[in-house]
């Protein structure tokens, strides 16, 4: 097995920079995140990591499917100035993922973004559902089983009018093995609830939300918002369950405004 996680360094940033550490949702990988990256702050360095058995990470596979093995990866896979910032954002399973930080290494956050996801675990016909799919990924030895969701995970006018995202999704999809699709649902089914995480976190959250997205509706995001300390809700038009694919210009907007409240310049 690999013995890191793959990360992707999309700017360097600048020396009193914060380091912002992006998750992508399932069942894709960092690549989710290249329009977005162009549009954040040259003041931050910026990593995209490929979460297990997924993107370039696709030979690290932990015995244990857990969010827990997949915060434990990531945090052991990141090289972080001990004076730069760190803030994490997650979108749908990245934000499991980034609650799981949170939960076991929220002293080292200095921010928590959250991206159409949620803090509740699964129903048990869902739990069961994840199962069903990891066993027919790992059968099929593909990620056919979930080619679905490059329609599902973009709203309504993306999947209309903008044909270059479906295609852009679905290339993202087809290049995931049957053991990271096996794995990342498996991980999903065990997740726990993680509202007393979010209640917990003690600086500013940012939740966003697409106001299209079908899987985690913006009524569902922004519960989180209202069950943390801080939240900062904020919902992105004309988007689905992947604003940063969707409207990268203004994902990035708001996350380069929260960035500047929660690790402000120096200068
Ligand atoms: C995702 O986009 O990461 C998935 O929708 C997460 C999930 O299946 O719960």
């Amino acid at each position: 097995m690999a013995k890191k996680l793959h990360v992707h360094e999309y700017q360097p940033g600048q020396a009193d920079g914060p380091t912002l550490v992006l998750l992508h949702g399932f069942p894709v990988d960092h690549r989710m995140f290249d329009r977005m990256a162009t549009y954040l702050t040259p003041r931050a360095r910026v990593l995209g990591v490929d979460l297990p058995g997924l993107g370039e990470s696709r030979k690290f596979l932990p015995d244990n499917a857990s969010m827990r093995a997949s915060a434990r990866a990531v945090m052991e896979s990141l090289e972080i100035p001990a004076a730069s910032p760190l803030i994490v954002a997650g979108l749908s399973m990245g934000g499991y993922v980034a609650q799981a930080i949170a939960a076991e290494f929220g002293d080292r956050l200095a921010g928590l973004i959250l991206l159409d996801t949620r803090m509740t675990a699964d129903a048990p016909a869902a739990r069961e559902n994840r199962l069903k799919v990891a066993a027919t990924a790992l059968e099929q030895g593909s990620s056919e089983i979930v080619a679905g969701m490059a329609l599902a995970t973009l709203g309504a006018e993306s999947r209309g009018n903008r044909p270059e995202l479906v295609e852009f999704m679905q290339d993202l999809i087809a290049d995931q093995t049957g053991a990271g699709v096996a794995w990342s649902q498996r991980a999903m089914a065990d997740r726990v609830d993680q509202t007393t995480t979010i209640s917990n976190f003690p600086g500013e959250m940012l939740v966003i939300a697409g106001d299209q997205d079908e899987i985690s509706p913006p009524d569902v995001m922004a519960e989180i918002a209202r069950a943390a300390r801080h939240g900062l809700f904020e919902i992105v038009a004309d988007a689905g369950h992947m604003t940063p694919v969707e409207q990268p210009a203004a994902v990035a907007h708001l996350i380069n405004t929260y960035l500047d409240r929660v690790a402000p310049s120096s200068a």
